[in-house]
């Protein structure tokens, strides 16, 4: 028998706010076709004034939990992948748990960027796996309006803000690509390429900065490394590329995610795509479009799903797991 980390609830949340494109054409030289043609993204939705990462962190993770039939006081835990927490310290996480009335457990983020939420669910797992935990909030949650220079059209018009949440939950499986759960993982870094895109300040720079990106250079990694961490853990996973049933990417650029999935050899009525309706919400965009995914009906209890995402580091990584 095996320890696995079980999916048994899902939920997110967006912020009331739509923009759409057309919007930023009032300030900026861009125009709806551009954003749309390179990116994909129609409209994202931002975060109200005094609206922050933990607030929707929150309302997620109930969502979550609603869907399990759980309560806070069933979690051992709390993962928040952020870039963008409310606060230098504390956690979004201590602030997430303060928010639900949970007063035991442990709560921490992890910061990988567009990667946080596929590093969160590999954290999480292994604390699963090794019984430190028996169910644990892992939640992806980012206010990138808040640090996007407004006067950049390369970047300003990619981003959005929002959460998403899953409870994961200890099972016994049966030690095969059967089992539900998470069944394999894949992290990688290289700091080297941190000037591809970062955020030019921070605390010790003293002030919060904005964010930078070399999008064209980005991309030329994004597809390739992508393709190759989904295949490393499919191969731990001891599946196939025929065997997945849904992959979930982190929703940066549709040109991005069809030019994985064609790497991948799979066709695109196997990828779950929001990124259209969200733009780019960062370590937000895998739980966002996991839980999407499964309202719509798309993603059903036994499927076989591959989620992968790159970003600021450069972070990369995969997680296969079985619905
Ligand atoms: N409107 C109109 N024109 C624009 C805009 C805009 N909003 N933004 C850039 N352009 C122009 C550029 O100035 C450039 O003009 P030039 O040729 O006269 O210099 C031209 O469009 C082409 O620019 P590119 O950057 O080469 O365009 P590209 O096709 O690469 O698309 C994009 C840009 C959408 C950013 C793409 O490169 C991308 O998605 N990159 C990856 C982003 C990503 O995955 N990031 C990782 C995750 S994010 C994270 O970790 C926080």
């Amino acid at each position: 028998m095996t320890r696995r980390a079980v999916v048994i609830g899902a939920g997110h949340y967006l912020p009331e706010r739509i923009v759409e494109n057309a919007e930023f054409e009032a300030t900026l030289e861009t125009s709806d076709e551009w954003i749309r043609s390179r990116s994909g993204i129609e409209r994202r939705h931002f975060a109200a004034e005094g609206e922050t990462t933990s607030n929707m962190a929150t309302r997620a993770a109930e969502a979550a939990l609603k869907a399990a039939g759980r309560s806070a006081a069933d979690v051992d835990a709390i993962v928040v992948a952020t870039s963008t927490a409310d606060l230098t310290f504390p956690s979004a996480a201590t602030m997430v748990q303060a928010q639900l009335g949970m007063t035991s457990g442990f709560a921490f983020d992890v910061q990988a960027v567009c990667a946080g939420f596929v590093y969160a669910l590999a954290n999480a797992n292994a604390l699963i796996a090794s019984g430190q935990a028996e169910r644990v909030l892992v939640i992806g949650a980012e206010t990138f309006s808040r640090i996007m220079d407004w006067t950049d059209r390369s970047t300003c018009v990619l981003f959005g803000d929002g959460a998403g949440a899953l409870l994961l939950e200890a099972q016994e499986g049966e030690g095969t690509s059967d089992d539900r759960g998470i069944l394999a993982t894949d992290l990688n870094s290289d700091g080297r390429y941190k000037d591809l895109l970062y955020v030019d300040g921070g605390v010790s720079t003293q002030n919060t900065g904005h964010l930078r990106m070399q999008g064209n250079q980005v991309f030329r990694h994004a597809v390739e490394k992508l393709a190759k961490t989904a295949h490393t853990a499919l191969e731990r996973a001891g599946v196939g590329t025929q065997d997945v049933d849904w992959i979930v990417p982190h929703q940066a650029n549709i040109r991005i995610i069809q030019g994985t999935a064609k790497k991948m050899g799979l066709p695109m009525d196997k990828v779950v795509v929001t990124v259209q309706d969200h733009g780019n919400t960062s370590a937000a965009s895998i739980p966002l479009a996991l839980s999407v995914g499964a309202a719509r009906g798309q993603i059903k209890p036994g499927d076989l799903l591959v989620t992968e995402a790159i970003g600021g580091g450069l972070a990369w990584g995969a997680v296969v797991l079985r619905w």
